[in-house]
């Protein structure tokens, strides 16, 4: 497939590095291609930042058939422009898209697609400390058409957006709600799918979590509400007698690409790490026993996002007297330092864009 590149006429100005916030700020350029059942995937381009014309009966406007994904890239002390493991997010891309019946896309093409389009917007790309490029690849259904099945077609897109951190904390305590009014996903539903509705489940409970001062909801389990599951927008990590323990990935969570960083570092560093059902009686039980020492999520937007305080139900509990605690931080720095080329990469994670 031949990658046509159309340069924009007009470049925007570029916000300043030190006053990043998340997601608001795109770039001159975009990625588009298209599918149908005639030609596949085609017409793969590079092209101006602009709307997508759709049609008000666009299948993923009524049903929300469409997947995406979250990856970042970092500049080095050099001036170089690095990708932190996108092959799995192009992986995990298909993944999602093969549970919500969209066609897969060729990912080595799809991670080409990406270099040449960072390469164009290398300037983009911030150079403030703990800023990066934040690269949201998305599928959509495209079919004009309010009957509920599978799109014939589809726009395949990639944005990008200069960040600085997620949450307003920053690299500080966010406090959590554990809800016990709402679930997030049920196994063998879509939960561990990168999709739009998995998000919008998540709204009003995270509304009224930030409504009363809690920064995001950590999910339970869809069926009993006893096991801890994710936050939503990050993988969710305890530190009780010096073990790490993470949620397994069960269907109804998110294979977080992160998560698996901080797993693959544990293991390394001979770090005792379990992946297992953990109920929220066992981590309350921990507290009240003194075994509990941190709690942190991870994800790609989130990096490490230690936790402060958790709220479920009448209790309160401040975790590590509301400070980052040692794990936080030492896979917080092993994880940017290899993300910002100033740590080798014992994995082979890191992918030179130029
Ligand atoms: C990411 O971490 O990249 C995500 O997609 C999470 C999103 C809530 C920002």
């Amino acid at each position: 497939m031949q990658l046509t590149i159309t340069k924009a006429d007009q470049l925007k100005s570029k916000p300043d590095d030190s006053k990043l916030g998340f997601g608001t700020t795109f770039t001159d350029h975009m990625f588009n291609m298209d599918y149908n059942l005639e030609k596949g995937w085609h017409n793969p381009r590079i092209e101006s930042y602009g709307s997508i014309d759709l049609d008000p009966s666009t299948m993923m406007l009524h049903y929300g058939q469409g997947v995406f994904e979250g990856l970042k890239a970092y500049k080095t002390g050099s001036g170089a422009v690095q990708l932190f493991r996108p092959k799995d997010n192009f992986k995990r891309l298909n993944r999602s898209s093969r549970s919500m019946c969209i066609p897969e896309v060729d990912e080595a093409f799809g991670l080409h697609a990406l270099k040449q389009l960072i390469t164009i917007e290398k300037d983009w790309v911030p150079s403030a400390p703990e800023t990066s490029l934040y690269i949201r690849p998305t599928i959509i259904a495209t079919d004009p058409f309010l009957g509920v099945r599978a799109s014939h077609t589809y726009r395949f897109f990639i944005i990008l957006s200069p960040v600085g951190a997620y949450y307003a904390e920053g690299f500080n305590p966010v406090k959590i709600w554990v809800t016990k009014d709402h679930v997030r996903a049920v196994r063998g539903g879509i939960g561990e799918a990168k999709t739009p509705g998995n998000y919008a489940a998540s709204l009003f409970a995270g509304e009224d979590a930030n409504k009363k001062g809690y920064a995001q909801v950590l999910w339970l389990d869809g069926v009993e509400q006893k096991y801890v599951e994710e936050v939503g927008s990050m993988n969710i990590f305890f530190v009780i007698n010096d073990e790490l323990i993470t949620p397994m990935l069960n269907g109804s969570i998110l294979p977080g690409i992160t998560r698996d960083s901080v797993i693959s570092l544990a293991k390394i560093w001979n770090v005792k790490i379990a992946e297992r059902q953990i109920s929220i009686d066992e981590v309350m039980d921990a507290n009240d026993s003194g075994k509990l020492s941190e709690i942190f999520g991870s994800g790609t937007a989130a990096v490490i996002s230690p936790v402060g305080e958790l709220k479920y139900g009448d209790r309160v509990i401040s975790i590590g007297d509301g400070k980052v605690g040692p794990m936080a931080n030492k896979f917080y720095k092993a994880i940017t330092d290899i993300q910002y080329g100033k740590a080798e990469d014992p994995k082979g994670w890191i992918e030179p864009v130029s």
